[in-house]
């Protein structure tokens, strides 16, 4: 995907959430590259304030002057930065959560993390698999997390969020691919010994090719 500079060559790669490939990947890659440009705009000014407050000369100042760039600076400044993080945050949150699709109902999978691995559990198919997940392109799928132990933290970066599974609960996370392809996925809260090497992969199929491996892992 895009990146501002040649410099930014880390922006793609398999784990890579500044290489979305779904929607809810796609909002928090938006949200990151904005607090990225605004708050790199900020450090810059601070930065250039500074640099013009060490060469000034003193006691020149007129104290209502002073008053104005305290109140701009300490007040204003972090009031107005919130308030567009906020605007621009929320819905982005909210285009990860597991609201009602607008076409067709979500594809359901039950995932339990284990010390050290992924119960991967199609409750229609009543298929389970091992580190392995398989999804439709273009269909909404809804991970219904838990575990089986500790708390781990289920993550595909380039197709959604990322949520925490937690003993005695489930959380849901929505996750999408628009592009046929092997995605890999992440334990991202440390577990224990093997943490590093919890990880899975997920093959987005397109929709006919998703079919026919469904019937052919459930045996059908
Ligand atoms: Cu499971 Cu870290």
């Amino acid at each position: 995907m895009w990146c501002p500079t040649a410099l930014l060559t880390a922006c793609d790669g398999p784990l890579s959430a500044l290489d979305p490939v779904g929607p809810a990947a796609r909002a928090a890659a938006g949200l990151w590259w904005g607090m990225f440009l605004y708050f790199g705009l900020v450090f810059v000014v601070v930065v250039a304030l500074w640099g013009y407050a060490m060469r000034r000369r003193q006691g020149t100042d007129d104290p209502r002057m002073q008053r104005r760039w305290i109140i701009g600076g300490g007040v204003l400044l972090p009031l107005l930065s919130i308030t567009a993080l906020l605007a621009v945050g929320i819905p982005a949150g909210h285009r990860m959560l597991p609201l009602p699709p607008e076409s067709g109902p979500a594809l359901r999978i039950n995932v339990t993390g284990h010390q050290w691995w992924w119960e991967m559990h199609y409750p229609d198919g009543g298929i389970t698999l091992r580190n392995e997940l398989h999804i439709p392109v273009g269909v909404p799928v809804d991970i219904h997390l838990t575990t089986a132990d500790v708390i781990h933290a289920f993550w595909v970066p380039r197709l959604g969020g990322k949520l925490d599974a937690i003993p005695g609960h489930t959380n849901v996370l929505r996750l999408q691919a628009d592009m046929p392809g092997l995605y890999r996925g992440q334990c991202a809260e440390f577990c224990g010994l093997h943490h590093a090497h919890m990880q899975f992969t997920v093959t987005a199929h397109a929709p006919e090719a998703f079919e026919r491996w469904l019937q052919e892992a459930s045996g059908d």
